[in-house]
């Protein structure tokens, strides 16, 4: 695999292979010092032009525990700020010597073109409402590690669909691995056409909450509403917000999850996100080792997978 830009370019076998990797990353992770040289001598770029915590970091620390080198540019002190264009800056963050790019964006589209201007490996870290493969892996990761598999499971993403590159990823990758996925949402944060969505659709979140096997709460975009969809935030809230009243009514065995970051007291509440239920932690968690899969599977031809470092063989 040369880039990873969208859920469909893995398909349900590529999706299915980052997942079995994983399983070796987590055992890494959970290792007093959690680090390998798969990827000793590579460089890692974050290129990120747009807000994170979770994606920025965790790659960060994916590419670290690897042992490749790590460059993160900050569009705040860029030439960026001078003009410079993003293609001129691309192929100058190129010319130091990198071997792949992790890109965030608020234009869809962009990590496509950023992969034919270089010969660097790209991975799309989201792009506007379009794509974010890496949340889906980790999404489905941690919904096997909890329930085995996907296949024949009750999900439901709930609110604003609309805007969100999360919602997008997921589905593609939850249906690919089997799952009835339903959207819940207003018409108004709902895209204007979901044709070829292998979804349904209901309006009313108390109609399908019992039968959930995951309820998955999506942050409502407000930075991307040019206009008025919601009439308020209260009355959003007492439609599909995850209440503590609804969390009551959920199965006992249903997970929450949420991609972060949230709006507390809007989509979930505190005691939602706090209930034994809730994997949003684990989300996080698991995040760093599907991104050392992804890192690995794209930079690691030949490279020994979870072999420790040889330095402290030595010093064993
Ligand atoms: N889920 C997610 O993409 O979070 P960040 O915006 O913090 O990276």
């Amino acid at each position: 695999m040369k880039h990873l830009l969208s859920v469909d370019d893995l398909g349900a076998d590529g999706v299915e292979e980052v997942l079995r990797l994983t399983d070796s990353f987590v055992e890494v992770s959970s290792r007093a010092i959690p680090k390998v040289p798969a990827l000793r001598g590579k460089t890692v770029v974050s290129l990120f032009f747009e807000d994170s915590t979770r994606t920025r970091l965790s790659f960060e620390a994916a590419a670290k525990r690897l042992s490749a080198d790590t460059m993160t540019f900050s569009v705040s002190s860029s030439s960026v700020n001078k003009g410079e264009s993003l293609r001129d800056t691309v192929e100058t963050i190129e010319a130091m010597g990198i071997d792949a790019v992790v890109v965030r964006h608020k234009s869809a589209g962009v990590p496509w073109r950023v992969a034919s201007w270089i010969d660097a490996s790209v991975i799309n870290a989201g792009d506007g409402w379009h794509q974010h493969p890496t949340q889906a892996l980790l999404d489905c990761y941690t919904i096997r590690s909890r329930r085995g598999a996907l296949a024949g499971l009750r999900i439901a993403i709930i609110g604003d669909i609309k805007h969100s590159r999360v919602a997008r990823s997921d589905v593609a990758a939850f249906s690919a691995l089997g799952a009835d996925v339903i959207l819940v949402a207003p018409p108004t944060l709902l895209p204007a056409s979901l044709d070829g969505w292998p979804v349904t659709i209901a309006h009313r979140l108390d109609d399908v909450l019992p039968d959930l096997d995951v309820i998955y709460l999506l942050r409502l975009q407000r930075e991307r509403m040019t206009e008025a969809l919601i009439p308020s935030l209260r009355e959003y809230r007492s439609l599909y917000g995850l209440t503590a009243e609804r969390v009551g009514r959920l199965r006992r065995d249903a997970l929450v999850m949420h991609p972060g970051p949230m709006n507390r007291g809007v989509e979930i509440d505190a005691e939602a996100a706090g209930d034994p239920r809730s994997v949003i932690t684990a989300q996080v968690a698991n995040g760093v080792a599907v991104r050392m899969a992804v890192l690995y599977l794209i930079l690691g031809a030949g490279a020994e997978l979870v072999a420790p470092l040889p330095e402290l063989v030595a010093n064993a």
